[in-house]
């Protein structure tokens, strides 16, 4: 059986498609968000105090995402719902000034985040993510890819395995 070259190259072919289809599920399993972009987590202009939660409502976070906050000389808290109303930072759930702070989105509701800084949040840096469950039959993974759905997330170094692996089909079947 394993003589023919047949079935030989229909077991590697199967072999590629399901190294394929795990690699696009590691893919899109998880995505990292940039909070506000290029413009990073920094006191919005006064133009524009709602930044940060237009930002996060133009997005679909799901659990297993994670958020990566760039600032200087501030911080970046997950607090109660209480709080980030008042803009309180005496008691967060979270709190990170390091600089480059990911945070991860391990349950599915909302998080309130905020500035550490009281002057900054009152100024809008501040926002509700609202996680959905992974479950969701909604979220990404089966239909039409949201805009910051990681299409382009294959690695450079899957790519070269994957051209690597292609190659070897190739020489194998031709
Ligand atoms: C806010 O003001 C800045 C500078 O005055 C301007 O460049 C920007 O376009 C304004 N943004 C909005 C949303 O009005
Ligand atoms: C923040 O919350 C704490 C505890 O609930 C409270 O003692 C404090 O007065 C609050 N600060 C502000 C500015 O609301």
């Amino acid at each position: 059986m394993a003589s023919s070259p047949l079935m030989g190259s229909t077991t590697v072919l199967v072999l590629l498609l399901t190294i394929f289809s795990s690699l696009q599920r590691s893919t899109v399993s998880s995505f990292e968000f940039q909070a506000g972009e290029v413009k990073g987590w920094v006191v919005p202009h006064a133009n524009d105090s709602k930044l940060y939660n237009d930002w996060a409502s133009e997005n679909r976070f799901k659990v297993g995402d994670s958020i990566r906050f760039r600032y200087k000389k501030d911080s970046v808290m997950v607090v109660s719902e209480a709080d980030y109303k008042k803009c309180n930072s005496t008691h967060p759930i979270f709190f990170s000034n390091t600089g480059n702070t990911v945070y991860h989105l391990d349950h599915s509701g909302s998080y309130y985040f905020i500035s550490g800084v009281a002057e900054h949040c009152q100024r809008g840096q501040r926002m509700i993510v609202k996680v959905m469950a992974s479950e969701d039959p909604s979220s990404r993974g089966g239909g039409t890819p949201p805009s910051s759905a990681p299409t382009l997330s294959l690695g450079p170094s899957k790519l070269v395995f994957f051209q690597f692996l292609l190659s070897s089909v190739a020489a194998y079947l031709f």
